[in-house]
């Protein structure tokens, strides 16, 4: 177990093209309030976005990109371990001692799995399966209390706990448990085309999800085109999925509870609700993109960030593994 008081927290995301307004209210808003009171580590998960075909040139610009966009997101690389995961090879080393620990039956039973054999069917391949694991590696490597991500992650982080319990029972008291940490309100973004579905980076249609790029024109454009319903009464209630996911989102953004967007807008309509809400988000992710633009603009600072993080990483990774091969036996 770590010797360090202060708790630990994990996350990380797939450098798979731009960050989602998802994305960003589900988990790095999230990240960004934690810095403070722990040691956080948040990874580019770059070997897991490995499991989909992709273009090399492209790829690496993507993950530079969304190491940009963490940093433009507000993520401090002072108070944060901001890293590439291929960087630290302890996840992959890892993620084969857990391979031999997980189950093919509760690998079996992972929604996404499902979901993404569905999606991608001529390419199922081995890591597809096995992602789970190298997610249960990233996480069980630093100690990890705590594991703040949407509500899409949560079978995922049962499992690295699962694993965890196994491990430590067969070789003795080795790796933290983790909890999983999802906002209140927020933890499930979804579509705004079809707003009982998870907005998503890979959704068909991208007037559904909001990406943190879009230009301002486009974000308003899909705001207005968002599906609602024929109440007309911003009100925040399961039988109005489509105006339910906006004013959580308003919520978020305006960093106000949803009972005063329901006080300020009910007698409104929709119309203006979403004007409102249109500029809220145009205004909010303006410096945003002004940031992201600057640290793009700089890939000196974005090696350093890079490095630090990796070093630092390792130094705890290290210290795990060294303790699980003790533990298992190995020579
Ligand atoms: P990824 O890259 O799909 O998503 C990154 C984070 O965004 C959250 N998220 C959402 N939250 C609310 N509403 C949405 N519509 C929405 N879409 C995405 C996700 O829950 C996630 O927190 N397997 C993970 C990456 C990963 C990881 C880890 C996470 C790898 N190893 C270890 C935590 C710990 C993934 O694909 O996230």
């Amino acid at each position: 177990m770590t010797n360090n008081d202060e708790k630990v927290i994990f996350s990380g995301a797939q450098p798979t093209g731009t960050l989602t307004l998802g994305n960003y209210i589900g988990a790095i808003q999230n990240w960004k309030a934690l810095e403070n009171d722990y040691q956080c580590l948040y990874s580019i998960v770059d070997l897991h976005s490995l499991t989909i075909r992709h273009d090399p040139k492209a790829f690496r610009e993507s993950c530079l990109s969304l190491l940009a966009q963490f940093l433009a997101a507000g993520l401090d690389p002072e108070r944060n371990t901001i890293f590439f995961q291929s960087h630290v090879p302890q996840h992959t080393e890892l993620n084969w001692i857990l391979n031999c620990v997980a189950y093919m039956g509760e690998l079996n039973r992972m929604t996404q799995f499902k979901e993404k054999s569905e999606r991608h069917k001529d390419n199922i391949n081995a890591g597809l399966f096995t992602y789970p694991v190298l997610q249960a590696a990233d996480i069980l490597l630093y100690q990890t209390n705590l594991v703040p991500v949407g509500e899409d992650q949560k079978q995922h982080i049962e499992l690295a706990r699962d694993i965890a319990i196994r491990f430590n029972n067969a070789y003795g008291d080795t790796f933290q448990l983790p909890e999983i940490h999802v906002p209140k309100v927020g933890a499930r973004i979804m579509s705004l085309q079809e707003p009982t579905k998870k907005m998503s980076k890979s959704d068909e249609d991208i007037n559904g999800t909001i990406f943190l790029l879009d230009s301002d024109k486009v974000i308003t454009k899909k705001v207005k085109r968002a599906v609602t319903d024929s109440e007309n009464k911003v009100v925040y209630r399961d039988e109005q999925p489509g105006i339910k996911n906006l004013m959580t989102i308003y919520s978020k953004l305006a960093n106000i509870t949803i009972q005063q967007v329901e006080e300020k807008y009910t007698d409104q309509g929709y119309g203006n609700f979403k004007k409102d809400l249109a500029e809220l988000m145009v205004e909010s992710l303006r410096p945003f993109k002004e940031k992201y633009q600057q640290y793009m603009d700089n890939p000196d600072y974005l090696e350093e960030i890079y490095k630090k993080g990796a070093k630092r990483a390792t130094t705890i990774a290290e210290r795990t593994m060294k303790d699980v091969k003790e533990k298992i036996g190995l020579v």
